[in-house]
Parts: structure tokens; sequence; C-alpha cells
């Protein structure tokens, strides 16, 4: 005979306490329940019951107080079902909400869930450390930032919630999008991926929203947008802040209304689409600046992921920086190098300020240009600030096999876009280097330029 599960029902009010307990008991579950956060402290341990279902609003203090309590899983019931409370309680920690009134089958249904995926991930059992931490495979970090975002990530995943995730240049918004995407219901439909600061603006709607024949010169023919190109999947947006302010308003009645219309067209069509917005701008600032639309933000404000910057990652630091230098030695199929102790200690000095990106890179570097096996603190350049305002590097430096041309040209493309970004947005700045925006992006995503932050 398979052991019971557990259940403990927190709520103040008899009647639904009482209901919830007979309704759990007959989907043979073993029921103890308790008024309050501190009754149910003080009668029973925590860490006996498989799931805890809590009422949010109990007197004295409110459900969530048991999240930390102990590492069962927690689904927090409230009467205001209003989705603030409950996505601030999912981001305390809980597993799931459940709004009152509830279906029977909704309840039943999350508490099974919850044992379920808590039994795969509980710490007691001790799986494997990438299988149950990394929401994709190749996601590297252990810090508890990191782990945070993980639990985030698979939790939002299981959801429809349109997501914004917010992280400077390089932290890896576009990974944990995939891995939003790949563990969500919708992973086996590709995944549309929009760089909003790459289209030019004013092919930017059509491209999103599709058009009809005709619609301005040079629609010849009636084009499907990418947003209905993702029906049934996720769309990513990336760099969502820079989407032109009329592209704006047309996304917004897609979200409002499920609905797509194509530019030049008067019907629409019903569209499923889930929406994930990546940016590294501080949305609300730009909202205050009005080159964001405020209903908008709103909107795509539903669930936030904030990736913290690679210099507060600790020792994440030097294991990605390790697998990072495997990785790339492997790819150039040079043989194995490792760091110097001077390199070391730089890389964890250095701020980053292109994150896991500009590592990348600097590895890179490192190991074309190595001549040992050590990769020293020299190789990598990441001599503080100077490093990369440099405008010229010594040639002693350079790869036998690179042009000295090509490395000249990158070096007046940094020191042009160093010394100019302040003044210039990056549509002046892609004119005056006579070359496209999306081009331009390119070549900060390569050289680990990340645009400076608004304000
Ligand atoms: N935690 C991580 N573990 C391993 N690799 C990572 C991690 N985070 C980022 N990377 C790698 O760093 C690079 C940059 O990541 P990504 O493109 O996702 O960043 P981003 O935040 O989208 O950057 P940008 O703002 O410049 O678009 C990629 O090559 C990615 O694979
Ligand atoms: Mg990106």
């Amino acid at each position: 005979m398979t052991q019971m599960n557990q259940v403990l029902v927190v709520e103040d009010e008899v009647v639904i306490r009482t209901a919830l307990k007979r309704l759990l008991e007959r989907h043979e579950y073993k029921v103890s329940e308790a008024g309050t956060v501190k009754e149910s402290l003080e009668k029973y341990d925590m860490e006996d019951f498989d799931v805890i279902i809590s009422d949010l609003r109990l007197p004295g203090a409110p459900g969530t107080d048991l999240i930390k309590a102990s590492s069962t899983p927690v689904l927090i019931m409230t009467s205001y079902s209003s989705i603030r409370s409950a996505i601030d309680s999912m981001k305390m920690g809980a597993v799931d909400y459940i709004a009152k009134p509830f279906e029977h089958n909704e309840i039943i249904e999350s508490v099974a869930k919850a044992i379920r995926e808590h039994s795969k991930s509980s710490p007691k059992d001790k799986p494997a450390a990438d299988e149950i931490e990394l929401p994709v495979h190749g996601m590297i970090g252990s810090c508890a930032q990191m782990m945070e975002l993980f639990r985030r990530i698979r939790k939002v995943a299981l959801t429809s919630s349109t997501v914004l995730i917010n992280g400077e240049s390089g932290t890896g918004k576009e990974l944990v999008v995939r891995a939003i995407h790949n563990l969500s219901n919708r992973f086996d439909k590709e995944m549309i991926s929009v760089n909003c600061a790459a289209i030019p603006e004013n092919l930017i709607e059509s491209e999103l929203f599709g058009h009809e024949k005709g619609a301005f010169t040079g629609a010849t023919s009636t084009r499907t947008g990418l947003v209905e190109a993702a029906h049934g999947s996720t769309l990513f947006l990336d760099e969502i802040g820079e989407l032109p302010l009329h592209a704006q308003a047309r996304l917004l009645r897609v979200l409002q209304e499920s609905e797509i219309r194509k530019v030049g067209s008067v019907q629409s069509t019903k569209v499923d689409v889930r929406l994930v917005a990546a940016t590294h701008l501080n949305l609300k600032q730009l909202v205050a600046d009005g080159e964001f639309r405020e209903d908008l933000y709103y909107r795509i404000n539903v669930m936030t992921l904030l990736i913290p910057p690679l210099r507060d990652r600790g020792n994440d630091i030097l294991e990605l920086a390790d697998v990072i230098l495997q990785r790339t030695c492997k790819r150039l199929k040079t043989a194995q190098l490792k760091y110097g102790s001077d390199a070391i200690r730089a890389i964890t000095e250095y701020r980053w300020p292109g994150n896991v990106r500009e590592l990348e890179n600097a590895i890179e570097r490192a190991v074309v240009l190595a001549e040992t096996t050590e990769i020293t603190e020299e190789l990598l350049a990441i001599d503080g600030e100077v490093a990369k305002a440099s405008p010229s590097r010594d040639a002693t430096e350079l790869p036998p096999s690179k042009p000295i041309e090509d490395l000249s040209l990158e070096d007046y493309f940094q020191r042009f876009v160093l010394e100019h970004q302040d003044a210039m947005n990056e549509t002046q700045l892609a004119k005056k280097l006579g070359i496209s925006r999306k081009c331009l992006w390119e070549r900060r995503q390569r050289f680990g330029i990340p645009r400076k932050k608004k304000h």
C-alpha cells in the first residue's frame, strides 16, 4: 500500500477549512488543520507535510510566512482574487495560488502537481544538480540569486502570462527566454524572436503585424506578420524598449484583444501568443520620459525576471570562466588551457560591464593569443576601464593570422561608439558609422560594448 500524502490546511474560516479537508480526504489525502500561521508552527513540524495549503489573509501573520518555514511546497489561497497578491505570493516562493472561490478539480490538480513536482526536486532525494536547478542545459550559475531566478523560470514557464526580462547587456536574457519557451507547453512550436532594435523603424509594423497588399508603396503582396507566425507559440520581443511608439500602440491592442490586424486591413484575426519581452533599459524611466507607453508597460510588467549582473554573482564568475574556457579551447581546437593566478584575480575583480558576453569575448581573445598553456591577465586584456577605451593595441599582441586592418577597424568602431554614445542615439551613431542599426547592434554584441543605460 502506498503511503498517504499529508496535507496541512491553514484557514481561519472553519467552513472553508472543513470543506477543503473533506474534499482532500475524499481524494486520499491525510489532512491536518490550523487556523493561523502561529498555530501551524506550534502544533506541527512543517517538514512532515507533502504540501501546505494556506489562506493568504490570516489573523496574525500572512500565509506566505509559511513559505520560508520549511522546504514543503506552499499553495496560497486568496479570497481577493486579485492577480497582484497572487503574483506577490509566487514571488515570495509559493508554488501556486488558488483564487477563492475555487473549483474542486482545480485544487486537487494543484495539490497533485505541487506534490509531484516537489518530490522530483526535493533536496532530500538529492537528484543531479543539472537536472533540477538548471532551467536550460548550459545555463551556468549556483549563487543564490541565480538559483532563485531558475526557480522562477520554471514557475512562470508553466503559465501563459507575459514575462518581462530585465538585465544588463550580456547577462543571458536570451537564454532565459529560451528556457521559458522550452519549459512551457508551447515548446513543440518554434518560438518567434524579433529584435526590435535591429529592424528599421519604418518596417517594424509590417514585420510584426503583417500588411495587406497595397497597404503602402512596395507592399506588392499580402504578408503575414511575425506575431501571427507565433500563434500557438511564444513571441520573443528583444529590446522592447526600442519599439517605436506607433508599433507599441498596435502591440497593446494585440495583447488586450488577442487579435491582430494587418497594416492596411480592416479585418482582425484571433491569435494565441505568449509574449516574452526583454530589455536592458529601465522601462519605467522610458515611461517617465514619454518614450514608452504607460499602458503597455503595465501590460507587460506582469511578471518581471531580473537577471543579476555578472559582478554580483560571486563564485559563479569563476565557474563560468572555467566552463567557457574549456568550451572555447574545444571549439578553437587548441590544447586545454588554464588560468594563471593573476588572471583569476583579474577575472574576479573586474566589473564586467558587458557581463557574460564580455567574459566570453575576453576568453576567446585570450585563447587565440595564448602562446603557452597558461592564460595570463595580460591576455585577457581586462585591465580596468582603459583596456576597453584604448584606441590602439600593442602590435605584438596581434595573432599572426589576423590582418591588422581588422583590428584597427574594430578599435575605430569602439572608440567612436564610446566617445559619441552619450550624445547620439543608435540611429545617429549607425548613420555616422555608415552602417545599419542592425549592424551596429551586432557589433556591440560582438565587441562587448553594451549600450549605456539611460539615466
Ligand atoms: N548563465 C550563463 N551560463 C552560460 N552562458 C551564459 C550564461 N548567461 C549568458 N551566457 C552566454 O553569454 C552570451 C550572452 O547571453 P545572451 O545573448 O543571452 O545575453 P543578453 O542578455 O540577451 O544580451 P544583450 O542584452 O546584449 O542582448 C551568450 O553567448 C550566452 O550563451
Ligand atoms: Mg539579447
